[in-house]
């Protein structure tokens, strides 16, 4: 790998997979970041690392979607390698809004995989970021392994299911190298507060109310996501072409728990007045919410060698922490001040 094209840098897992990789894992070429800087996408994330790495760094402002300009930057700068993470990634904008999931999702990773095949002499890897909702929901009991049955419940879910298996089909019709990963619940710093563990922590400092959905006993399986960083380079080093793996953190918590430790966890760290359990609000569900994620990564433990190093416990307090001391990033994302920021850059 000398020139890997990232795309989706700009976002949470991207930006922290960028990071890793210049600053932590090694790897001594270029990436290339191609985002579109939708609503979730921020440069922000990744000023200091432009400042420091300029030539190992580079950004281009790209929507997958646009077939042309993603040949010119794979041409421009040599690609070898692809790490896909662009995507609408919110379940609830999905359920609101699923026009933009199905064009990036899925046509953005078709265009992708076409230009992929075009200049297969040139590639070594495309890997695929993709996500443990193409399963469907558990029950009680049970894990996802990755040879569980697609069963995809959301419009969000429903179109990574089908990027992956185009994805597959690319690599069993036109033998493209390909690898895919499908992860569990990510979070960390730099997430979009609109998910459930940024919404909860500053909503919860700022004493506003906590929405949990129906009663808060749907189970998602938590990874800290320089975890998710280390095992997708894992995977682009030495996994098997053509292969899926699950990666997970053995770490089921139902809602209510996860917001319940974070309310813990600020009331030590930033004493209020009243316990911030008390702001707990259950709301209406989310219409086909899947009841339980867990996921069986044995398959990267044993043949990669893969470990989580994070608990939930000190992943939970380090992301906790960030966000205290990043109170402007969280300002500006708050306020849409970044938004306007991209337009004077990128107008
Ligand atoms: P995110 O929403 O934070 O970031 C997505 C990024 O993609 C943004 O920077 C956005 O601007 C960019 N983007 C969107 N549409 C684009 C387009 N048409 N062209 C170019 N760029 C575009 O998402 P995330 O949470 O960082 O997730 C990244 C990937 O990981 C996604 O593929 C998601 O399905 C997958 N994933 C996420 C999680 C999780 O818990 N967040 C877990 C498993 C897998
Ligand atoms: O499992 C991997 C997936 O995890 C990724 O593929 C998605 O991109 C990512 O967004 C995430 O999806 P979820 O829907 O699980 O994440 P979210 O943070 O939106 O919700 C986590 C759980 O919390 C879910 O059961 C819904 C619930 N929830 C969420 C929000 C935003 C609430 O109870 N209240 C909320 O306000």
């Amino acid at each position: 790998m000398k020139n890997i094209l990232v795309t989706g840098g700009c976002g949470f897992i991207g930006a922290n997979f960028i990071r890793y990789m210049l600053e932590e894992s090694g790897f001594t070429g270029r990436i290339v970041n191609a985002d579109k800087l939708t609503y979730a996408g921020n440069p922000e994330n990744l000023t200091d690392i432009a400042l420091k790495s300029s030539t190992r760094y580079i950004f281009e402002k790209a929507d997958i979607c646009d077939a042309k300009t993603m040949s010119a930057i794979f041409d421009t700068y040599d690609i070898d390698t692809i790490c896909h993470f662009a995507a609408e990634s919110h379940v609830d904008r999905s359920i609101a809004e699923p026009d933009a999931f199905m064009r990036t999702n899925i046509i953005g990773t078709f265009n992708l995989l076409e230009l992929a095949k075009s200049r297969k002499d040139k590639l070594n890897l495309f890997h695929h970021v993709s996500t443990d909702e193409v399963y469907g929901s558990l029950g009680e009991q049970g894990f996802f392994t990755e040879r569980t049955p697609y069963d995809p419940s959301s419009p969000y879910s429903a179109s990574k299911a089908s990027s992956d298996h185009i994805v597959r089909a690319y690599s069993r019709t036109y033998a493209l190298p390909v690898t895919i990963s499908n992860c569990s619940n990510n979070y960390g710093p730099y997430q979009f507060p609109e998910k459930l563990i940024p919404l909860v922590l500053l909503n919860a400092l700022d004493g506003k109310s906590l929405p949990v959905y129906g009663k808060g006993e749907n189970v998602r399986d938590w990874l800290y996501v320089k975890d998710h960083c280390i095992a997708i380079r894992t995977i682009m080093q030495n996994g098997t072409r053509g292969e899926t793996y699950n990666v997970g953190g053995r770490c089921e918590k139902k809602n209510i728990e996860v917001v319940e430790t974070i309310c813990d966890v600020l009331d030590e760290l930033v004493p209020a007045q009243a316990s911030r359990r008390g702001l707990i609000t259950f709301v209406k569900d989310r219409p086909g919410h899947d009841l339980r994620y867990a996921i069986d990564c044995s398959k990267l433990e044993t043949e990669l060698g893969w470990k989580p190093q994070e608990s939930f416990e000190t992943g939970i307090r380090k992301t906790i922490l960030w966000y205290l001391k990043n109170s402007e990033w969280v300002e500006r994302i708050r306020s849409g001040e970044y938004q306007s920021w991209i337009l004077r850059q990128y107008a």
